[in-house]
């Protein structure tokens, strides 16, 4: 039987346990997008509290992208000694970090596909190439592609959100063109065995969207790719969340997810309500899903993971409430007894 705490890999990845910190924008990056000394003291913390792989909170790869307060950019080679710190401070524990690669648009606005160049599109295709070296550079152990939420590369996959007549819009081949191409010059750019995780979408939940016939058709070319491994979330930032409909009040894209880990080798992890540990480790032996990775009760619980080796029979304390989005101050979870960490 497999457990939560089995010793696994993911490529070159070695993962002391299953559970790994999805991609949380903290809000405590400087003006220039650099982690500041609170920021790395949430690492810190979660690194020390046990978890299996941290994903960093969107960083932002592009030198012209307006990005929200305090979010980390990784646009130019001047930031590298300042996330080689943030690497060195996980490893110090034994923990592997893996960067989230985003592109959140442009002047402060959301970018849509139809706004885009094709000069455009080459240019970013480029800048994650570049952002992801810099990555290798600073230390870290592998890149995430942020391909879901209704950001600008997300929005390509959806066929109401996407109204390009080119190659880059219609049949589901070209909807997914643009996420294969960033994958495909990160490949090559860092290297055979340099782990690439994608964060993909099952669903916008928008009537006919074509998000999951596009996602199960990037999953398997992909898979060509050599991707690591595939983090199966839904929604679009801003809409209601969990979405209505699903059949599940954990773990919630577990149906989709189930299907990608049954049509690819790439190993899943699963996103979006995933709380308890029986759920979780019943999926584990029943589904081939194979991860399980958790925003919002990391905040609340930054030593879950190592609470969980000692209390498999409890939940995570996180009520889901979403007062962690948005705080002024830096996204803390208001019920933490000490939120943000020591600074
Ligand atoms: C405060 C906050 C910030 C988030 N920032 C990111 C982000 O930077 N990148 C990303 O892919 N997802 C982000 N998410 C979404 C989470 O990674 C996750 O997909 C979602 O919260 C569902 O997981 P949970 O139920 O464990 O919170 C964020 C969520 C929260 C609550």
């Amino acid at each position: 039987m497999k457990t939560l705490f089995d010793e696994t890999c993911i490529g070159t990845i070695q993962l002391r346990n299953r559970l790994v910190r999805s991609s949380t924008w903290e809000a405590m990056a400087d003006e220039t997008g650099r982690p500041t000394p609170r920021l790395i003291q949430v690492y810190h913390d979660l690194a020390y509290g046990g978890t299996g792989l941290i994903i960093t909170s969107a960083t932002t790869i592009a030198g012209d992208a307006t990005h929200p307060p305090g979010m980390l950019a990784i646009n130019d080679n001047s930031s590298i000694p300042a996330f080689q710190e943030l690497a060195r401070t996980v490893h110090e524990a034994g923990v592997p970090i893996v960067m989230q690669l985003v592109h959140p648009g442009r002047d402060g606005v959301m970018w849509t596909p139809k706004d885009a160049t094709l000069d455009d599109i080459q240019a970013i295709v480029k800048g994650f190439g570049d952002a992801a070296i810099r990555a290798q550079k600073a230390g870290f152990d592998g890149v995430e592609i942020h391909a879901a939420h209704g950001y600008f590369l997300s929005q390509f996959m959806n066929v109401r959100k996407n109204t390009r007549t080119d190659e880059y819009g219609g049949p589901v081949e070209n909807r997914m063109r643009f996420l294969l191409e960033i994958a495909e010059v990160i490949r090559a750019r860092t290297g055979e065995t340099f782990p690439v995780l994608v964060k993909i979408n099952c669903s916008d939940f928008e009537e006919d969207d074509g998000v999951w016939d596009a996602t199960r058709a990037a999953c398997k070319d992909l898979a060509k790719f050599g991707i690591s491994a595939f983090e199966i979330s839904g929604g679009v930032n801003g809409a209601q969340f969990p979405p209505q409909g699903l059949p599940y009040e954990e773990s919630i894209f577990r149906d989709y997810a189930t299907e990608i880990a049954r049509t690819t080798a790439v190993p899943v992890i699963l996103v979006g309500c995933n709380r308890t540990p029986s759920v979780m480790t019943e999926l584990l032996n029943t589904s081939g899903i194979r991860y399980f990775s958790l925003s919002r009760p990391f905040l609340r619980q930054p030593d879950l993971a190592d609470y969980w080796k000692e209390n498999p029979d409890r939940a995570a304390e996180c009520i889901s409430c979403d007062s962690c989005r948005n705080q002024p101050d830096g996204n803390v979870c208001p019920f933490r007894e000490s939120p943000g960490g020591e600074i």
